[in-house]
């Protein structure tokens, strides 16, 4: 479990200085109007917690909780809907934050419960990364950090078997687990 094994990928100011820049593209889109934003548990924290800092709009934050991984490095294929308790969103601008579109299957299913339980004034999606060369869904975030390969990724909250999101970088090895 030697941190000094993961190779660096995006450093803390990249990750911030990137943040600031997609913070002042949503400013600029809802202008001042109340923003939902929906922070997906577990590895989004980090990212929602610091983009949210950088919005100027009145706004909420509500925390969902989905699995799709059972502690390895590859999706089950399923995703499960832990806690997705939400307020009456009819009406309202709802901003979803992910930590990572690696299928888009998360995506897909958090839009799709978006669109079956309401009317939201407008609904985007934004990821701090995507591994596009992954995806079998045609969902595409409308906001996103950086674009990524298909390594498995740890760190800023994203994890393996539930360590490393207390990293400040997001960082990769070829081999989990770390030696
Ligand atoms: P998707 O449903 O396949 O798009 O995967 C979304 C979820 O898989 C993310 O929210 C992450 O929890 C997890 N995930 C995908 N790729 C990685 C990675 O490289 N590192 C850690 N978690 C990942």
């Amino acid at each position: 479990m030697d941190i000094k094994k993961l190779k660096v990928l995006f450093t803390e100011e990249q990750i911030q200085s990137r943040i600031k820049e997609l913070s002042d593209e949503m400013n600029a889109f809802y202008k001042g109007e109340e923003v939902y934003a929906i922070c997906v548990l577990k590895g989004a924290v980090m990212f929602a917690t610091d983009l949210v800092k950088n919005l100027n709009m009145p706004l909420k934050m509500e925390f969902i909780r989905l699995s799709s991984y059972n502690g390895g490095t590859t999706t089950s294929g399923k995703v499960n809907a832990v806690d997705i308790s939400l307020p009456d969103l009819n009406g309202k601008n709802v901003l979803i934050i992910e930590d990572i579109v690696d299928t888009g299957l998360t995506a897909k299913f958090l839009l799709d419960f978006m669109n079956c339980n309401f009317h939201t004034k407008s609904t985007k999606f934004c990821s701090l990364l995507d591994k596009k060369i992954k995806r079998v869904t045609e969902v595409e975030p409308d906001y996103y950090g950086f674009e990524v390969d298909d390594k498995f990724l740890v760190g800023y909250g994203l994890d393996y078997d539930g360590y490393y999101r207390n990293l400040k970088y997001i960082g990769y090895s070829d081999k989990f687990p770390l030696e």
